[in-house]
């Protein structure tokens, strides 16, 4: 189990006065301790004659999925990427946005040098020419210990100047939709793009682009120096794995909780610490908004990928929300939906104006459903990017489940 050390007004005031412009920056493995436990040497043995493909392979066997939330099969996106000739580029999505997410932050803030050799060894692998990192703007202690540590890399000789290139973002949701990010990334306002193309075809600049998540890169790293094992060795209700769970809402202890994929609600409320003192488990959210709200009911599901499409959603980046019986679900949905209109690019309309309708209607004393549903449907149906896609998923969750409430 992990805690972030958050930021105090007293440590924010010694930051200052050590001259940091922004943040108090957390006690975290720096570049000469991460050398010191063997860091970089897995790195330095692939750039002599290492296998991409055994490597790969290393990766299938681990079971690691894409950890932004889409849990697409890490090593399959560096043969789409190589199928391509010519300049390739690599881009980490770092804008962790998803309301209730917080686990990059956490691994940024904890152990940077995991994730930045697991980044520089999937560039290995896809001969990538530069490494964008897009990071929220919102991480100003996780901005300033990658600015550290990427100058201590090319300071130690690991990557000349200018192979990482650091992007801030300016606290759009959207800019974590991978292609909106490379729209920004090449300097343009973030809109997502149609797909296909895939970004692996083209990417930043139209050049073939492998997209990594932080914690994705976290864990290859660790594959590549502990095995597959360190994965697949875990087991629990059938699922296979590790999960970083970001855990919050009526619960003892909120945080980063790192626990068996196959963990159930139960076994989560229970790591964190238990249910807050007079609060019963009412609703919980699985992985943010995007994946809506489930009911105490259904506190036996493993929360993993796959297992809860039977129940028309998603683990998604495991954002896990604890809503308990002094908690409204239907406030709850609505809050979700305002945070998609604000966030919604407004390219396209069943998106831009479904957004704002469902807002309106779920406003009203008791909710016209037929009409909602009718809403939904076109959301799902015919907006362009996961952001108008998911946006249903609260409405028709908090209409199946919650009835009484809406
Ligand atoms: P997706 O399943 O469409 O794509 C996942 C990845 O696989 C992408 O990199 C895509 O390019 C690649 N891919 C998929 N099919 C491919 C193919 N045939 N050829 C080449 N590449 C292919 O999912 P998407 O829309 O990228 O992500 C949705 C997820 O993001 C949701 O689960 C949601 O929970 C999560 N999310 C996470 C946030 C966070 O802050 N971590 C914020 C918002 C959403
Ligand atoms: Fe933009 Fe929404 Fe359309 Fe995505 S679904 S492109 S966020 S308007």
């Amino acid at each position: 189990h992990a805690h972030i050390d958050h930021a105090t007004p007293d440590k924010v005031q010694a930051a200052i006065a050590a001259g940091h412009t922004h943040a108090h920056i957390p006690e975290y493995e720096d570049y000469a301790t991460y050398v010191a436990a063997g860091g970089y040497e897995e790195l330095t043995a692939l750039r002599k004659g290492g296998d991409w493909e055994a490597v790969q392979q290393k990766l299938h066997d681990s079971g690691l999925r894409g950890l932004g939330g889409a849990g697409f099969p890490s090593g399959r996106k560096w043969g789409f990427v190589r199928a391509n000739s010519g300049t390739r580029y690599l881009a980490v999505n770092g804008d962790e946005g998803e309301p209730g997410t917080f686990k990059d932050r956490f691994h940024l803030e904890s152990t940077p040098h995991m994730f930045l050799e697991g980044m520089l060894i999937a560039a290995w692998a896809v001969e990538a020419e530069t490494c964008f990192i897009y990071m929220r703007d919102e991480y100003p202690a996780v901005l300033e210990i990658l600015r550290r540590e990427i100058a201590a890399l090319v300071e130690a000789g690991i990557v000349t100047e200018g192979y990482i290139d650091l992007r801030r973002g300016a606290g759009a949701y959207i800019c974590g939709e991978e292609s909106a990010m490379i729209e920004s990334i090449e300097g343009k306002r973030g809109i997502p793009r149609h797909r296909p193309p895939y970004v692996a075809q083209v990417g930043v600049f139209g050049r073939p682009t492998l997209v990594h998540n932080i914690e994705t890169l976290h864990w290859v790293a660790r594959v590549c120096r502990e095995g597959p094992e360190i994965l697949n060795g875990v087991e629990r209700n059938g699922r296979k794995g590790l999960r970083s769970y970001s855990v919050s809402g009526r619960i003892k202890n909120p945080g980063v909780h790192l626990l068996p994929a196959g963990s159930t609600i139960r076994d989560i409320i229970e790591a964190a610490g238990g249910m807050l003192d007079g609060h019963v488990l009412k609703a919980y959210q699985p992985g943010g908004p995007s994946s809506g709200l489930l009911p105490a009911s259904m506190d036996d599901i493993p929360l993993d990928f796959d297992t809860l499409q039977p129940h028309d959603t998603f683990i998604g980046s495991a954002a896990v929300v604890v809503l308990s019986d002094q908690d409204s679900a239907r406030s709850a949905a609505l809050n979700m939906l305002r945070f998609f209109e604000a966030e919604s690019c407004g390219q396209c309309t069943p998106c831009r104006v479904g957004c704002e309708k469902a807002v309106k209607l779920m406003q009203a004393p008791s909710w016209d459903t037929e009409l909602l549903e009718e809403v939904c449907q076109a959301m799902a149906d015919a907006s362009i990017c996961g952001l108008g896609q998911a946006a249903p998923n609260p409405i028709r969750l908090t209409m199946k489940h919650f009835a009484n409430e809406v």
